[in-house]
């Protein structure tokens, strides 16, 4: 795909930026930058709703507050206080990623990609989310979220549809990166398809977006 022209990108950063600041949820796990926190928050919020996940997230952290006290625990235990999460693999990945990063790496996540990639249950979403949100690099995201986001504004309905594969929509994602800004940017995105161009309703009219959006004024309930 072509990726945008700059001053597109230039402008849709600009105002994400400007309806996040207007429009940001106050979440626990945006209030720390600690490398392990911010994979607690990303893999319990990999299948659940926030709501659902800011007790859990609070609890957890009580219980196990570092990578080196979760490596200790026993997984059964682990997997017994994760459990009204649902009853998952989730927090045996969580654990065996706190193990390897003891072992390996002194118990300091990695700040690379690929190493993250090598952990246990992390994919390209949460490699990107922990080097943006803990180590502030300029890496994208892409989750259900972003992914309808960036579809609707930047490709609408029927390029869409003949989208095959995720490459399209990571390469767009990370052109998007406003540099130095990915941390922002990139919470903004997901407040942004959570709250605002959601699935069913998304609240085009006030849209900062509609002006060359790809999808305005048809986005309802379809893109
Ligand atoms: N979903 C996944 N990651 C998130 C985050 N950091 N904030 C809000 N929702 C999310």
């Amino acid at each position: 795909m072509k990726l945008p022209p700059a001053p597109l990108v230039r402008r849709f950063q600009r105002r994400l930026l400007a309806w996040y600041a207007d429009h940001h949820r106050d979440l626990p796990w945006r209030r720390t930058r600690q490398p392990y926190r911010v994979l607690v928050s990303e893999i319990m919020l990999q299948q659940t709703q926030v709501d659902r996940v800011i007790p859990k997230y609070r609890q957890f952290l009580r219980r196990y507050p570092t990578i080196r006290r979760l490596a200790r625990a026993r997984p059964e235990e682990v997997r017994r206080i994760w459990y009204p999460l649902g009853y998952n693999i989730r927090p045996l990945r969580l654990w065996a990623i706190a193990r390897e990063t003891v072992a390996r790496y002194g118990g300091r996540l990695p700040d690379d990609a690929a190493a993250l990639q090598r952990l246990p249950g992390i994919g390209r979403y949460t490699a990107g989310a922990v080097l943006s949100f803990a180590y502030g690099r300029d890496a994208a995201v892409l989750d259900t979220n972003v992914r309808r986001v960036l579809g609707r504004v930047f490709l609408g309905p029927r390029r869409l549809a003949r989208v095959r594969g995720e490459k399209t929509l990571w390469d767009l994602a990370e052109a998007l990166v406003p540099r130095g800004r990915a941390y922002d940017f990139n919470q903004a995105l997901m407040d942004f398809g959570a709250t605002w161009c959601t699935p069913q309703k998304p609240r085009c009219p006030p849209c900062p977006m509609k002006s060359f959006c790809a999808t305005y004024p048809n986005a309802n309930g379809r893109a």
